[in-house]
């Protein structure tokens, strides 16, 4: 195992980082103040976009300590509190983590209809709505039996050999990067056909069909969409983006005409009378925003290609992932879940949630007791859990998927292992299964070749 704390580099926080964090506190606890309420937003945007690199959270808190502000947000970083908030019913706002989502985009309100996002509705024991119904008719029509089925069958089957002879075909040309790059087939190819056979029963083999959802979630970039500012990618037409609004209409009617909701029975009181196009939309933003993002992030980093971050005063950087793939053993499924989890562990793929306040509460900020009112948003950092030294210890920052604890306490999922209550991501199994079975297949494809290079 890799050494990676370098003692005499300096943690201490920069200036910027001491004004910033005095500024929110302040302003946050001031929040009506006109000068709050001016710059506040401004910093939200900024830091939020800044902040999603996980290095800048984890220098934050070497540098502020485990409370500090960040994004227009109170962060509590202790390992504790993460635990608390993940077990614990969530009120929401139109955020994912430190990025501010947009609520014109949101599904459902695009159109003027009521708010279907899931990730942005209070939980009903948090005072919200809907969330715990809209939550049960994705569970129930989507993440089911059939989807365990076809996770298992031989169309999945085939589609992960593809990838792995995509693969050696990259490595042949040397063209690795392409695998990782190209949004028509290799990695992202597979995701886009993958994802949607599982989650949906769409066929993989329908290439009409699969053009237009690869144009949505990949080419087009639409999860940016649903970002606060995307409008002005819109009216730029950058990426093409003024053809979203359209094309995420198409993927919807795409959705709606899936082989999974073809029994999908309209205004049932059981789903707060949810109809099969409200679903669809909102499955559009959960694919682009959830689905095709988090296993793409997860895969390029347990297949090497993009390295560990840059954490301040360490050498996670260094650490060589492949390395450690190359060594696992690919009959073992639990210790490739292993693997993959201390990947995820370093790097999440989704490195922070949040929720709402319910009521005023009194932290120490910024070398202050301070009062925070109802409706202060808090940052949920998973990632500082999982990077907290005093749960981990000393080898917290670099490799070991046989530490103690990873399984039940990983966060990364928007849960505690398996504890959570009523948010955990729903895809968790599905991913961690689909993302098995690549590292098994590839991984034995790369060595043989490997192999075969070595003895020619
Ligand atoms: C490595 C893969 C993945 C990771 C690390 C991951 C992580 C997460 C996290 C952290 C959240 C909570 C976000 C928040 O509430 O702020 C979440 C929510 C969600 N994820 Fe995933 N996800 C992954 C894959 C998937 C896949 C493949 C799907 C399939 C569509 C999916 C569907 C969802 C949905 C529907 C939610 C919203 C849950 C709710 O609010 O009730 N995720 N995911």
């Amino acid at each position: 195992m890799q050494p990676t704390t370098t003692p005499e580099i300096d943690l201490q926080p920069s200036l910027l980082d001491k004004a910033l964090n005095h500024f929110q506190a302040w302003a946050i606890e001031n929040h009506q103040n006109l000068v709050s309420r001016t710059f506040l937003p401004i910093i939200s945007l900024v830091e939020g976009i800044i902040a999603n690199n996980p290095a800048y959270l984890d220098a934050k808190r070497q540098g502020l300590g485990l409370t500090f502000c960040c994004a227009g947000q109170i962060v509590l970083g202790d390992f504790k509190s993460l635990e608390t908030a993940l077990t614990s019913p969530q009120a929401r706002d139109w955020r994912l983590g430190t990025s501010i989502l947009s609520s014109s985009h949101g599904p459902g309100v695009d159109k003027g209809g009521r708010n279907v996002f899931l990730i942005t509705l209070s939980d009903a024991d948090a005072g919200g709505g809907n969330h715990d119904f809209f939550r049960q008719c994705v569970d129930d029509y989507f993440f089911n039996e059939g989807m365990f089925i076809r996770q298992h069958d031989q169309v999945a089957q085939r589609l992960v050999n593809q990838l792995a002879t995509d693969y050696v075909d990259r490595i042949n040309n040397n063209a690795l990067e392409e695998f990782f790059k190209n949004d028509q087939r290799d990695w992202k190819g597979f995701l886009v056909r993958y994802l949607h056979y599982i989650i949906l029963g769409i066929n993989p083999d329908d290439q009409e069909t699969i053009s237009i959802l690869t144009n949505l979630h990949y080419t087009k970039k639409g999860t940016f969409y649903y970002l606060a500012g995307s409008s002005i990618l819109e009216k730029l037409n950058i990426w093409g983006f003024s053809q979203i609004p359209e094309l995420v209409e198409q993927v919807a009617t795409i959705y709606e005409n899936s082989p999974v909701l073809a029994n999908f029975q309209e205004n049932d009181p059981k789903y707060n009378k949810m109809t099969r196009r409200e679903l669809a939309k909102l499955m559009v933003s959960l694919m682009s925003i959830a689905g095709l993002q988090g296993p793409l992030h997860l895969g390029r980093t347990a297949m090497g290609y993009q390295s560990l971050p840059a954490y301040k005063g360490r050498q996670t950087s260094a650490i060589d992932v492949k390395s450690y793939w190359d060594k696992l053993d690919l009959d073992n499924r639990p210790s490739i879940q292993l693997f993959l989890l201390e990947c995820a562990r370093l790097f999440l793929p989704v490195s922070a949630s949040h929720r709402v306040a319910t009521e005023p509460f009194t932290v120490t900020v910024a070398g202050k007791t301070r009062t925070f009112p109802t409706g202060t948003k808090i940052l949920i950092p998973m990632l500082l859990g999982m990077l907290n030294e005093d749960f981990w210890g000393a080898t917290t920052y670099e490799f070991n998927a046989q530490r103690e604890n990873l399984c039940p306490f990983h966060m990364g999922f928007n849960s505690v292992g398996d504890r959570h209550a009523g948010r955990i991501c729903p895809g968790k199994d599905l991913a961690l299964e689909m993302l098995t079975d690549v590292i098994i297949t590839v991984g034995k494809a790369r060595r043989a070749y490997l192999s075969q290079v070595v003895n020619a």
